[in-house]
């Protein structure tokens, strides 16, 4: 068995254990995918400053993300159905992050509940919003996340409607999944996965069925979640859910330095640039390109955060520098998780650890505190040497 040295490994291994449909589910963004590559394209663009010689030793990633101690700042962003890359695979990210250290964002649409994830672990994590039109639903959702002992509400904004994916329709993916011929062929290629799901009785949306009006079951669930994403969502609403939650607040999804400021007005605890990982608006830019931007329009007066297309440490120091005060990723635990389960987010983890250790002490910095704009290159291929001599 090859190592699994990067994250891209980790993929490779999840493309060959995870049925087709949910893999494809994970690896996709809207449209042509154009914003999806360009969040990973964009990180490649930015050059770090190499330093030397500079004492190396003590070095330390452990930060804080809104005021709860993180060994570094990195933490599993929302996703949803990630109990169909792997059998209860809420719970299996959510232990692996606690042990990590870092935090586990559990989704409105994931598969294990709150009260299944709140069970399974020890240490409080975050609960990430979607404010459906059943607003009784919310207010009950909201209520159920407190009794759950989570520390931060993530409120997700970028979701009124829902981005179209290509792979999603032509594998004839619905939500909650609903088994097709080809579907069956799919896993019945996957042994491992199927062992995993048999072994399980959570296969459907746990934080839903049960627990809305009319969605009591499979066939009434599909057409519950197509109604219920809220064309009218204002910012009046994120005030309303602030004053249901009454704890630590961050928002999700803003992209415009407008946004940001409006965000700010909220009084929210922090931000999270974010194109939710190319999903929804093909064509807007990469959470990494606005990142400069809307840092500078609210950076000194609230977190900044980012998520997209981060698939290494080298990413996560490009985002501190450049001025994130904390990251998230989605797919690279996914990867991990469909790859070997709960030791595969570990693994996804600490390729992330590695990677970001090694990457700062070559940037000449001992603490992640001290990362700034200083550690970006700011030439560009050929233009730093002044003088090209003949030979
Ligand atoms: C997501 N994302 C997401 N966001 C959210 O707020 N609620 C959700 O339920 C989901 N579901 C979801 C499923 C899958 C399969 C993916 C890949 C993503 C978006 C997610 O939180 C995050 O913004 C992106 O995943 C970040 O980009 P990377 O790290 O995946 O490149």
């Amino acid at each position: 068995m090859s190592a699994m040295l990067t994250i891209a490994d980790l993929k490779e291994r999840a493309r060959r254990r995870v049925p087709k449909l949910f893999f494809d589910y994970a690896d996709s963004g809207a449209w042509t995918e154009s914003t999806y590559r360009a969040n990973e394209e964009d990180f490649a663009k930015i050059k770090l400053r190499q330093r030397v010689l500079v004492d190396m030793t003590d070095r330390s990633l452990a930060s804080t993300m809104i005021g709860e101690k993180v060994s570094m700042p990195v933490a599993l962003a929302p996703t949803g159905l990630t109990g169909m890359q792997h059998a209860d695979g809420e719970i299996l990210a959510a232990q692996a992050a606690e042990e990590f250290g870092v935090p586990f964002t559990l989704s409105t649409m994931s598969i294990c509940s709150l009260e299944d994830v709140a069970a399974a672990t020890t240490k409080p994590f975050w609960f990430q919003l979607y404010v459906m039109r059943d607003r009784d639903f919310v207010t009950n959702l909201i209520a159920r996340a407190k009794a759950a002992g989570c520390s931060a509400l993530v409120l997700t904004l970028d979701l009124q409607i829902l981005g179209q994916r290509h792979k999603d329709l032509r594998n004839g993916l619905s939500a909650p999944p609903r088994l097709t011929p080809k579907h069956l062929y799919q896993m019945a290629t996957r042994p491992g996965w199927c062992l995993g799901m048999l072994g399980t009785k959570r296969r459907t949306f746990g934080n839903i069925v049960g627990h809305a009006k009319g969605a009591d079951n499979m066939t009434s669930l599909s057409a519950w979640t197509h109604d219920q994403f809220d064309l009218r969502l204002s910012w009046k609403d994120v005030a309303w859910i602030k004053k249901q939650w009454g704890g630590k607040l961050i928002l999700k999804g803003i992209l415009d330095r407008e946004d940001a400021l409006m965000a700010l007005k909220t009084g929210a605890d922090a931000i999270i640039v974010s194109n939710h990982g190319g999903r929804q608006l093909d064509g807007a830019p990469s959470s990494i390109a606005v990142l400069p931007e809307i840092v500078d329009a609210v950076g000194d007066k609230i977190d900044v955060h980012l998520d997209g297309g981060i698939r290494s440490g080298q990413d996560v120091l490009k985002a501190l520098a450049l001025g994130a005060k904390g990251t998230h990723i989605g797919r690279p635990f996914l990867y991990g998780l469909g790859a070997g389960g709960k030791a595969g987010v570990t693994q996804a983890l600490e390729i992330i650890r590695k990677e970001l250790d090694i990457t700062m002490a070559l940037c000449g910095k001992r603490n992640i505190k001290d990362v700034g704009p200083e550690l970006i290159y700011e030439g560009q291929p050929g233009t730093s040497k002044k003088v090209r001599r003949k030979s």
